[in-house]
């Protein structure tokens, strides 16, 4: 048997897909395997320059946004919903990490955390529900964090906070947008992205003692906006080398 991932390509012929962070990391592989696999791309973030070359990769939309802002994020969703003719899926990955101690942590970066990771979540998932709610087979797939399912290391209360959030709100969200849109977390361990920077070292505790690939999650995140996915909804899917149970 092949160790090699199974391929199928145009698992997402046709779709239409959202897909925020996608300047970087694992919104940008989500974004290339996505295209690969037919999706048609509205890519959201705020680094303009990262967006553009996104963009240029995978034929996408390129739209800055900031996630955590209201009128920004209602001004995206309705640019996508115009350009690609309608919403079928949504991939909120856009987030930041900030550590440090509870005494040492301003007010202002909790909130800051909070607004990006967990607000611009629910932002963006709310602003692309009217269309959402038009189209046949919807998913959603909020990224929240292994350390929003087992926070067990210091420095981390407002990340894991917003992700732990992020896990429950999807959880919610499920509940209220079944049966027409399906909606699922996934929680990465260590990702080989800019974010991780610093953090590498730090495998000890993950039963596969490595970090993964940026494309590893996307392909989970795949699994989950396709129709492979058509009867999972409400799950927190733990993409995480085994650190949450090792
Ligand atoms: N890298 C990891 O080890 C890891 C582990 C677990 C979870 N995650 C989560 O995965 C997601 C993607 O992280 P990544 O590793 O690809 O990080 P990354 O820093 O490479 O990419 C994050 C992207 O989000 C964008 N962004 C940040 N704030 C924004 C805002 N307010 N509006 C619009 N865009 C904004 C950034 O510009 C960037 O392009 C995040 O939610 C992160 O918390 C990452």
């Amino acid at each position: 048997m092949s160790a090699e991932p199974s391929s199928t390509p145009g698992r997402l012929a046709g779709r239409r897909v959202v897909v925020t962070g996608a300047a970087s990391g694992i919104g940008r592989a989500t974004a290339l395997l996505f295209a690969r696999e037919g999706a048609r791309l509205a890519l959201f973030d705020r680094d303009a320059s990262g967006l553009a070359h996104t963009a240029q990769q995978t034929g996408g939309i390129a739209i800055e946004v900031d996630v955590s802002n209201e009128a920004s994020v209602a001004a995206a969703a309705q640019r996508a919903a115009a350009a690609l003719g309608g919403i079928d899926g949504v991939v909120n990955a856009a987030g930041i990490m900030r550590i440090g101690p509870m005494e040492a942590t301003p007010l202002e970066v909790w909130r800051q955390v909070l607004e990006v990771n967990l607000t611009g979540c629910w932002l963006v998932s709310r602003g692309c529900l009217p269309w959402l709610r038009q189209a046949s087979g919807a998913a959603i797939v909020n990224i929240a964090s292994a350390a929003g399912l087992l926070p067990n290391a210091a420095g981390l209360t407002a990340y894991a906070a917003s992700k732990g959030g992020v896990v429950n709100l999807t959880r919610a969200m499920a509940a209220e947008l079944a049966p027409a849109i399906r909606v699922n977390t996934v929680c990465p361990g260590m990702v080989d992205t800019p974010m991780a920077e610093g953090f590498r070292a730090n495998v000890g505790n993950y039963a596969l003692k490595r970090i993964a690939d940026p494309d590893e999650i996307a392909r989970v995140i795949l699994f989950l906006v396709s129709a492979d996915g058509s009867y999972v909804t409400g799950a927190a899917l733990a993409a995480d080398g085994g650190r949450s149970f090792h």
